[in-house]
């Protein structure tokens, strides 16, 4: 059965010794447990050392370059992530899609780049506002899983976690309701189902992202088909991270 998940986004906050000092809190107040997976995603600057002083929490990349290595000045490879013993990435945040410009098709080929080097996907989904407003938003994150996810066969989407993250909510204060919670991730998994079949769609974790905090987590992670969260913000804070893993 699927585990749970605390997850926290660092994004490009701390500096090297912070990265440190936040890893050694949360590892000192947190405890490891079989149902849980807890993973922070650092800056790339600070992975290594992490890396290496690694305990129970995951360590994951926010980001990397399909290609093995090439002319791509300023980016991070695949197989670089891979070198230094990372086993998780995120794949297609709302940041990298709208500000970095990474549609659906690049994104899959990031899929496939991590799948081959077994890296373990969180796969980020979410409509922006105007789509919640005037469109169909499960259409529209369904859509982003078929076109850059759904390709994969069973056995390599097993490996991966969904996080479902309205843009509008990212950093804003504002949270989802309960209702559009529930209806995102019961419309997620039945796409799951639909195209893999109950049991992997209960293999798969959904999590929640979008100004989740310790105030309003015990909501967001009871909602149907909620399985945890990918925190941004209130991942920078050990005590509110700690706080949030007490809510589930
Ligand atoms: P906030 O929790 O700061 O809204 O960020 C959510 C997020 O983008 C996690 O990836």
């Amino acid at each position: 059965m699927r585990k749970k998940v605390l997850a926290g986004n660092w994004k490009m906050n701390l500096n090297s010794k912070q990265s440190l000092a936040l890893y050694a809190d949360i590892s000192a107040a947190l405890s490891s447990n079989k149902e849980f997976d807890f993973i922070v995603f650092p800056p790339f600057l600070h992975l290594k050392e992490l890396i290496d002083s690694r305990g129970f929490i995951e360590i994951g990349a926010q980001n990397f370059h399909p290609e093995l290595n090439g002319a791509f000045t300023g980016e991070v490879s695949v197989s670089q992530i891979k070198d230094i013993g990372i086993q998780y990435a995120l794949i297609g945040h709302s940041e990298r899609r709208t500000l970095f410009k990474e549609s659906n098709s690049f994104l899959k080929q990031k899929v496939d780049a991590a799948i081959q080097h077994q890296i373990r996907v969180v796969f980020c989904c979410g409509e922006p506002l105007e789509v919640r407003e005037n469109q169909d938003p499960v259409m529209y994150v369904t859509n982003q899983l078929k076109e850059s996810l759904f390709h994969l066969n069973s056995e390599q989407l097993k490996t991966c976690m969904i996080a479902y993250e309205p843009i509008w909510a990212i950093g804003t204060g504002k949270v989802a309701t309960e209702e559009q919670i529930s209806q995102m991730h019961t419309a997620i998994r039945n796409e799951l189902k639909s195209k893999y079949g109950q049991q992997i769609a209960n293999e798969i974790s959904i999590l929640y992202g979008g100004s989740c905090k310790p105030s309003n987590a015990k909501a967001v992670f009871s909602c149907e088909n909620v399985d945890g969260g990918l925190i941004g913000g209130a991942s920078l804070e050990p005590t509110s991270f700690v706080e949030l893993s007490e809510c589930f």
